[in-house]
């Protein structure tokens, strides 16, 4: 593990991340009805204003761990809390959660604006604040001046810039992002995590991203969790204590190799303990 950075705040409360629990996991695990057992029983504390990065072998449960946290699906055993209240309890009173997939999903007929507004209409939002909200989006993501477009006239990074939007567009307060730029090349996925680390950073947003790239996840996390499969299973834990708002100068750093090498020499330690077991 590097040395702390001396740049970085004194003041722990300062850091993103030290936030209160946002969502607790208990001994949470998921065992599916044809027997499948996607994730062992997970133990896992989110804080509000972490950047929290889940990396781990295709198969091991990354998904799966996000639906479970989205309340999309149940826990075999186990409790997930909410701001410290059971879901079933709290109910959705308070929770604004976003997810973003790693395929766009646009509606291919509706322009740009219409697609952005979508949840703001099944919400029964009023036009003007709905207006009002998916300017302030769509401006937010890079793309006041898109509005009227189709899909079809844009490319792959804006089409996932406007899902992006749409995610925004609710105030979300947890954003779950599941490899949401894996299919793009990699100029396309730097410039869009640069996007997304500084709405994270502007707006605080407690977020939960899925990655298999080792740059992606030390570029924008406060901390990654490294998984290994058969059961999921979280092996590793890693904070990239590094100050923010991180700008394209942290990838060029040594410390940004650093912690690259770090992070790779988990995944090996996790790969290998894997084939012995
Ligand atoms: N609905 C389901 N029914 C049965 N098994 C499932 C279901 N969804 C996922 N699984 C299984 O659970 C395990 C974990 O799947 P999951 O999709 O969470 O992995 P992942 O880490 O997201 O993989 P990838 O990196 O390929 O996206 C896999 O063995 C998968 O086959
Ligand atoms: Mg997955």
């Amino acid at each position: 593990m590097l040395a702390p950075n001396p740049a970085l705040s004194a003041d722990a409360e300062e850091r993103p991340g030290a936030g209160a629990p946002v969502i607790e996991i208990l001994s949470a695990d998921k065992v599916f009805p044809n027997g499948t057992r996607a994730l062992a029983a997970i133990d896992l504390t989110i804080a509000g204003g972490e950047f929290l990065t889940l990396i781990g072998p295709s198969g091991c449960g990354k998904s799966t761990l996000l639906k479970l946290i989205a309340n999309l699906i149940e826990p075999t055993e186990g409790r997930i809390l909410w701001r410290s209240g059971a879901f079933d309890k709290v109910g959705a009173r308070g929770r604004s959660i976003a997810f973003v997939f790693q395929d766009p999903t646009l509606m291919p007929w509706a322009r740009v604006e219409t697609n952005v507004r979508l949840p703001l209409d099944l919400a029964r939002v009023p036009s003007a604040e709905s207006r009002r909200r998916v300017a302030d989006a769509l401006s937010r993501v890079g793309l006041e001046g898109y509005a009227r477009y189709y899909p079809r006239q844009l490319s792959g990074g804006m089409k996932m810039r406007v899902s992006i939007a749409r995610s925004l567009v609710i105030e979300p307060n947890l954003l779950l992002m599941d490899e949401p730029f894996g299919a793009l090349d990699e100029f396309t996925r730097n410039r869009l995590d640069a996007d997304l680390i500084r709405l994270w950073w502007e707006r605080k947003l407690t977020t939960v991203f899925v990655t298999h790239s080792i740059y992606e996840a030390v570029f924008l996390s406060t901390r990654v969790i490294v998984l290994g499969a058969r059961p999921g299973r979280i092996c590793k834990v890693m904070t990239i204590e590094e100050p923010h708002p991180r700008h394209e100068s942290f990838r060029n750093s040594p410390r940004f190799a650093e912690h690259c090498r770090a992070l790779s020499a988990l995944l090996t330690e996790v790969s290998v303990e894997q084939m012995r077991s």
